[in-house]
């Protein structure tokens, strides 16, 4: 990863300053989880009707989508801790071969929740032994090579797989067919920030003020790990410069500094708007043209700028590529001078 961005909604590091911050806010319960009351109801109900069904019962597998920074990761967890479950964590990109999951699953007790992150990194030959193991808790494992080879079926204890991907479009149809619940996680409301602001400033023990808040929110993307990460921001630069209370000028300035304007918008975001806006005006740019504009890969102007850009309606996208909306224009003309 190059520049850092603040607005970034990826974490990158596992044991980051950052990750251990985003782990003590987390909320364990439904109770505590601000937003997403869709989801919340319908998962409700499966779990209600699994532990109704008895011992033995598993949740259906779950798969959750959505871009990132919107509490996959935190949703799983809670589900884990309301069946009163183990809680394990993988990624697909961190399973290489099928070996590695198989020695995951033999692993699993029975009941347990294994998350699997970016599921839709899984390599194929991992994915094939994940369809059986989901649909009939049975791994078939090949012992030898060539015509010596044999297979063997091994029994694998009731497990529930939780999958997360940025897009549901993008894993495989078989995959998808195996998962129940299939839930899509929605940008937040700016009421429900608010509050996840206002329960971050408690438990860092910061007193925020309401205008303060407001602004902090309106800033966050609708993105609870934004908003975290901008609190905690804040409340560093309130320390440093004033008492500690974060009020709506302490805010303001933190802000500026940091470069993140009235729509939650970072300098990388406005890059890539004028570079678009300067080579193309209104037509539609490629996808590929643009990740060559701003030196970014194809996924990462996919997965994190975008969503949130169209969520905002400042870039549309067309059958002949992405084009720049006039409300862009007219929120970029007031960054540049003319
Ligand atoms: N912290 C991060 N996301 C949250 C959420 N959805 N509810 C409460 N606290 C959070």
């Amino acid at each position: 990863m190059g520049i850092e961005r603040l607005v970034d909604t990826n974490t990158h590091e596992e044991d980051s300053e950052e990750q251990v911050l985003e782990n003590s806010l987390r909320p364990v319960s439904f109770a505590d989880y601000i937003g997403q009351e869709r989801m919340k109801s319908n998962l409700k109900v499966a779990i209600d009707a699994a532990k109704k069904r008895g011992k033995g019962a598993t949740l259906d597998h779950i798969l959750l989508y959505g871009p990132p920074g919107l509490g996959k990761t935190t949703m799983a967890a809670v589900i884990a801790h309301e069946m009163g479950a183990n809680f394990r964590v993988t990624s697909g990109p961190a399973i290489e071969r099928a070996g590695d999951l198989a020695s995951i699953l033999t692993n699993l007790a029975e009941g347990d929740v294994l998350f699997i992150d970016e599921i839709h990194r899984l390599r194929r030959a991992v994915e094939e032994i994940l369809y059986s193991a989901m649909e009939d808790y049975k791994l078939d494992i090949v012992i030898g090579k060539g015509p010596a080879a044999s297979s063997v079926r091994l029994d694998l204890p009731k497990f529930t797989i939780i999958g997360a991907t940025t897009r549901a479009g993008s894993i495989a149809k078989p995959l998808q067919d195996r998962f129940g619940l299939v839930e899509r996680l929605e940008y937040y409301t700016d009421d429900e920030i608010k509050k996840i602001v206002a329960r971050t400033a408690s438990i860092l023990n910061t007193e925020i003020q309401p205008d303060a808040l407001d602004l902090i929110a309106t800033r966050s993307r609708r993105t609870p790990r934004i908003a975290n990460r901008l609190m905690k921001r804040v409340r560093d630069f309130a320390d440093v410069n004033g008492d500690g209370i974060v009020d709506k000028t302490m805010a303001e300035k933190s802000l500026a500094l940091m470069e993140i304007d009235d729509l939650g918008l970072d300098p990388a975001d406005r890059n890539m708007l004028n570079l678009m806006l300067d080579n193309y005006g209104d037509r539609p740019v490629g996808l590929s043209t643009i990740a060559a504009l701003t030196g970014d890969e194809e996924t990462t102007i996919s997965d994190y700028y975008e969503p949130y850009l169209m969520q905002m309606g400042l870039l549309e996208r067309t059958k002949n590529g992405r084009r720049v909306t006039p409300k862009a224009k007219a929120h970029l003309a007031k960054y540049r001078p003319l």
